[in-house]
């Protein structure tokens, strides 16, 4: 089941840099089809808890099917990892001894037509994660400015050509409005410089605007900034943090987080962080080989640190 869902990344390598504890209680911040999850109940069952957490109710049906062995210790959350702290009160955990992020979509996600976060399949425009949300990418791209779209498709896309790829979506969408990712898509191609337009792409030239609008319409980064802040709050002494990230957007935010924090430590705050892992550990040949999606996959781990003067 887990295996059409999601194929976890560099599982071994988060069971080990967890240093896992059979009493101590784990959060999967980003649970999917609970392949992480299940990966750390098969280590402490059934001394303490998991608790995994998404936003998206189709992972939690997944993985409460596929965690059902041991669903007595284990919680399952449909939320944001952004109210992670408010998750914990309302089960009442004070300290974890383990968080776990495995950032961006699953493959359900990509390779459900109707998601719409693929322009390998024509289907609405949708990509949101939660899907209670009202917010999704046909109304982002039909109602956003020139000015906002080519800046997302700047900020969040590093899209060389952002300015002329938002003038051509918003002359077209005045004719008809912008509602399938295979209209979308082909726009991005007509917009290209004519050089550009050769059909020798290394990757697909509308890649980068569909991961700017994914992260706009889930609001993935400024998620990601505030969860990782409560996930650091919300580990006890020498409890650690994994963050897997597949672009360097988010990389970028995990490891200025960790610096940071790190440095305040050391300045004497109450607590601060040691980072185990200098350089982001990358999944072996052999994981890309069996599982290509995982080629772009970081792991950057903390440990932390609560001074006792
Ligand atoms: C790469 S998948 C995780 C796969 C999982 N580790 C597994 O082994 O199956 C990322 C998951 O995180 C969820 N997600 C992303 N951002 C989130 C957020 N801010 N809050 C809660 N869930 C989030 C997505 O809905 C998706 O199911």
């Amino acid at each position: 089941m887990v295996n059409s869902f999601h194929i976890p990344v560099l599982t071994k390598e988060i069971l080990s840099y967890l240093n896992i504890e059979k009493g101590g209680v784990y959060i999967d911040c980003t649970l999917g089809g609970g392949g992480h999850s299940k990966a750390i109940l098969e280590n402490i069952y059934p001394y303490s808890l998991v608790v995994g957490i998404d936003q998206d109710i189709e992972a939690i049906e997944t993985a409460k099917e596929e965690l059902k062995r041991y669903i007595d210790k284990v919680r399952l959350v449909k939320g944001n990892f952004k109210n992670l702290e408010g998750i914990l009160s309302d089960l009442k955990i004070k300290t974890v001894s383990g968080i776990v992020f495995d950032l961006g979509v699953s493959f359900h996600q990509l390779k459900e037509k109707e998601r719409g976060f693929s322009f390998k399949e024509d289907s609405h425009l949708d990509m949101r994660m939660d899907l209670t949300q009202k917010f999704n990418a046909d109304i982002l791209i039909n109602s956003y400015s020139e000015k906002d779209l080519t800046e997302i498709f700047e900020k969040y896309g590093e899209e060389r050509f952002s300015r002329r790829i938002a003038r051509l979506i918003v002359t077209e969408r005045k004719k008809k409005a912008i509602t399938t990712t295979k209209q979308l898509a082909d726009l991005v191609v007509r917009s290209l410089p004519r050089t550009k337009k050769r059909r020798t792409w290394k990757i697909h030239p509308a890649t980068r605007v569909f991961q700017a609008i994914r992260i706009e319409v889930n609001q993935e980064l400024k998620a990601l900034e505030s969860g990782l802040s409560q996930a650091i709050r919300a580990l006890k002494d020498n409890g650690r943090i994994c963050v897997i990230s597949y672009h360097s957007l988010e990389d970028r935010i995990v490891k200025h987080l960790f610096k940071e924090t790190e440095k305040e430590g050391k300045e004497q705050k109450n607590y601060g962080l040691k980072i185990i892992t200098k350089k982001p550990i990358r999944p072996s040949s052999e994981e890309v080989r069996d599982n290509p999606k995982a080629r772009s996959a970081k792991l950057r781990v903390a440990e932390k640190i609560i001074s006792v003067t």
